[in-house]
């Protein structure tokens, strides 16, 4: 097996289903609300690695099977199963853990969405934020319910909500516990928006489509530098977009810079203040 191909696994806690270029991840664990054990960060971080080299697949959709996204992490198999444990094992369960739940998808090769349908606690707001973009449906709740059982939010839950919520909003359901719906999570920006759940799944396509039209290397090369260059300073940033943007230019098999300026500015075939150039 070469380095750039991936075994295809049998999945027992994760499940792939493919529609016309979007790939919907599903953490299939409906009996146990979707929470996060060893078994489901590793097939997690198998199946993300098998999807980023699939050319079938141009958009990732992370949602959770039946009424819940997730219900964080186990509670029984990841936390108390693994307490006896020498600290090597109860380290690498750790690692595997925030291994997809955010290092994965922080810089995945393709967008990823997270479509938010139910419960969310704890350690599911890491891949939450770390998806590059979230819809919720309005019904769901959330929580950082952490402080309800004991612990803080560890698993870099706090670092993710430190990113995209404000300190008031963040310290409030940290201190708190309280949970919260859909439309009070689009109203702190920790998703894009929310829709009623009959809805949410229409609507995420429609956005997984729009994706589906741009340029993927572009696209890819656009969100990581966006990630990147947040916690830099103006000058550092400067330097590294305009070295990004001609690696861009340079390894873009499309020309995407040179067809879309040529249509506009030589065939005047559209406006790229509205929409995208044409592709072939
Ligand atoms: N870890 C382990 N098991 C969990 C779990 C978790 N995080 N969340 C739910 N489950 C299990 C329950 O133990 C139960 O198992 P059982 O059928 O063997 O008894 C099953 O999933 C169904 O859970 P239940 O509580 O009956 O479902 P519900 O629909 O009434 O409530 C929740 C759903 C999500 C509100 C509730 O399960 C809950 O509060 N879970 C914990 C959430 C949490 O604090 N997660 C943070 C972890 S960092």
């Amino acid at each position: 097996m070469s380095e750039n191909t991936v075994e295809q696994q049998e999945y027992t806690t994760v499940k792939l289903d493919v529609d016309d270029g979007i790939g919907w991840v599903t953490l299939n664990r409906p009996e146990k609300r979707n929470a996060m054990s060893p078994t489901l960060n590793r097939e997690m971080i198998a199946l993300l690695d098998e999807i980023e080299l699939r050319d079938d697949i141009g958009v990732v959709v992370l949602t959770g099977a039946g009424e819940s996204f997730s219900a964080g992490m186990d509670l029984k198999e990841y936390f108390r199963e693994v307490e006896g444990e020498s600290p090597v094992v109860q380290a690498r369960v750790r690692r595997m853990a925030t291994d997809w739940m955010w290092r994965k998808l922080m810089h995945y090769a393709k967008p990823t969405i997270a479509m938010v349908n139910g419960w969310c606690f704890g350690g599911a707001f890491t891949p939450l934020v770390a998806c590059d973009l979230a819809f919720a449906a309005d019904e769901a709740q959330f929580g950082l319910s952490e402080i309800n059982w004991g612990i803080i939010p560890a698993g870099n839950v706090t670092r993710a909500v430190a990113q995209v919520m404000t300190d008031r909003d963040a310290l409030y359901y940290i201190m708190t516990g309280e949970p919260f719906d859909g439309q009070e999570a689009s109203r702190m920006r920790l998703v894009n928006r929310s829709v009623p759940r009959a809805e949410l799944r229409g609507h995420v396509e429609q956005v997984a489509r729009n994706l589906l039209t741009k340029n993927p290397t572009v696209l890819r090369n656009a969100k990581s530098a966006f990630k990147y260059v947040e916690s830099m300073d103006w000058g550092t940033a400067e330097a590294v977009l305009g070295s990004m943007a001609a690696a861009t230019a340079a390894s873009d098999p499309e020309k995407g810079r040179r067809k879309g300026m040529s249509q506009f500015l030589d065939e005047k075939s559209y406006k790229p203040g509205f929409g995208g150039y044409k592709r072939d």
